[in-house]
């Protein structure tokens, strides 16, 4: 195809020009804002904060591994600030390689979205960019580079807006961040993505049709395996906000506290009414908040990833007893699904002007996935400021995408989301107001998937 990412890097560079000078790293003094952000107004507080993307040795509780880290944590530190507050987010890149950083969830002004080429160049090794934006809305968010499958190596942390105006009504609140590892003895995610290309998917994994394509033999809670796990301590009866982070490259995770119900109370940042269940079922990107009351004892927190059989865990204390080391029995339990969950603040119910229809396509043998057909193709799906946006994902391959677009909140039959898993066969719809100009990426969030070739852009005219 003629649209290949370098091409367009030319077009959005001509078009960036002229609001930028040219110069990536010179912004406005008076930040430009998002519809988003302007409409939520400021609170006059900036919140500063440098990011080192550097080489590190981390200890997962056991395996020690060489890997990319944000300032040696894993998961990087949180940032958290309040919703209004002016962010400003320094990346340092110590990486012997091209980096970005991404604000999962935010709808940013388009430039700081941390998107290259497509809103930003790459920053370069010994360089570094701050991004500035105004945190437009409350919620469970994270942040990760949007450069090749870097945020397997382990560069992702939470990050966290307040809601001011919130009533609370908990008494602590955790957040939990899942990942997949590969195996400790030096694995590159660049070189396991070769060979999935050289040899297909098959040769190293079966067809579990659940997006589990890539040997990752470690799955981690906040950074640990499970035979080492953080344990959070409470006190019985204690009321908990769980903000719950899928950040794996490659797994769906099937979430569960052995003992207890989970009350979801937000998807992706955006607050529900809420609904009751057993288990979460969690693509690669989404984020829940659930509210649980702690029984009396010693529990499993458990991530059970779909497809692979492995798990990784945490330990809720909140008395004497043995920590169970058996698989929670709420994990069969009631899944809650999608179509149980109504957004608190809905769109207006209007038709949609512009309909796009993704078909998304690609297979284990070549491994070469794309959306309708085309690989890697980031010509923008054309929308203009005030229309009802409609995007249809059809799923036509043996595998679960979680699709995800930037910039936006969509809204999902019920409830509103960035990111939605779409299993095989399934079309799935979403909707949004086309508020906030630019070029937006659209892709699958398994991060394998998306570099090798299921991403594409829409574009303001
Ligand atoms: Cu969290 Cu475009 O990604
Ligand atoms: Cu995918």
């Amino acid at each position: 195809s003629p649209f290949t990412r370098r091409a367009f890097l030319g077009t959005v560079a001509l078009g960036l020009a002229g609001c930028t000078s040219g110069n990536p790293l010179i912004l406005p003094t008076d930040p430009l804002v998002s519809r988003t952000e302007s409409a939520r107004g400021g609170t006059g507080r900036t919140r500063a904060v440098t990011l080192t993307a550097t080489r590190s040795q981390v200890d997962l509780g056991g395996p020690v591994v060489d890997t990319w880290t944000y300032d040696g944590a894993l998961p990087g530190r949180e940032i958290r600030v309040g919703a209004g507050d002016l962010v400003e987010a320094r990346l340092v890149n110590r990486l012997p390689a091209d980096t970005s950083v991404h604000w999962h969830g935010l709808a940013l002004r388009n430039d700081m979205d941390g998107a290259p080429p497509v809103t930003q160049a790459a920053i370069k090794p010994g360089e570094d960019f701050t991004y500035r934006f105004v945190a437009p809305t409350p919620g469970t968010y994270w942040f990760h580079p949007h450069t090749g499958t870097q945020l397997d190596r382990g560069l992702y942390a939470p990050l966290i807006v307040e809601d001011p105006a919130e009533p609370g009504g908990y008494d602590a609140e955790w957040v939990i961040v899942l990942d997949d590892w590969l195996d400790g003895t030096g694995t590159d995610p660049d070189e396991v993505l070769a060979g999935l290309r050289r040899r297909g998917g098959h040769s190293m994994h079966g067809m579990t049709g659940l997006g589990g394509d890539v040997p990752h033999p470690h799955h981690l809670i906040n950074g640990r395996v499970a035979a080492a796990p953080v344990t959070f301590a409470a006190k019985p009866g204690h009321r908990v906000r769980i903000r719950f982070i899928n950040a794996a490259a490659d797994t769906a995770y099937r979430v569960a506290l052995s003992g207890h119900r989970m009350t979801v109370t937000h998807t992706d940042g955006f607050p529900v009414t809420p609904v009751d269940t057993d288990a979460l079922i969690m693509g690669m990107g989404e984020r829940y908040d659930v509210l649980v009351t702690l029984g009396d004892g010693a529990f499993g927190l458990v991530a059970l990833a779909e497809g692979k059989n492995a798990t990784a865990r945490a330990i809720v204390r909140t008395g004497s007893g043995a920590v169970p080391d058996v698989r929670p029995a709420e994990l069969d339990g009631k899944v809650v699904t999608y179509d149980e969950l109504r957004a608190v603040a809905p769109l207006s119910a209007r038709k949609p002007d512009v309909v796009h229809r993704m078909a998304l396509t690609g297979g284990m043998m070549s491994y070469e996935w794309g959306i309708n057909g085309r690989t890697g193709d980031l010509t923008p799906a054309r929308v203009r400021s005030g229309q009802r946006v409609r995007l249809e994902f059809a799923n036509t391959t043996m595998m679960w995408h979680p699709m995800h677009l930037h910039g936006h909140t969509f809204q999902l039959g019920g409830p509103r989301k960035d990111t939605v898993i779409v299993r095989p066969g399934q079309t799935v719809a979403c909707e949004f107001d086309a508020d906030n100009p630019g070029q937006w990426m659209v892709h699958c969030h398994n991060a394998y998937h998306a570099e090798a070739g299921m991403m594409t852009a829409l574009g303001y005219e």
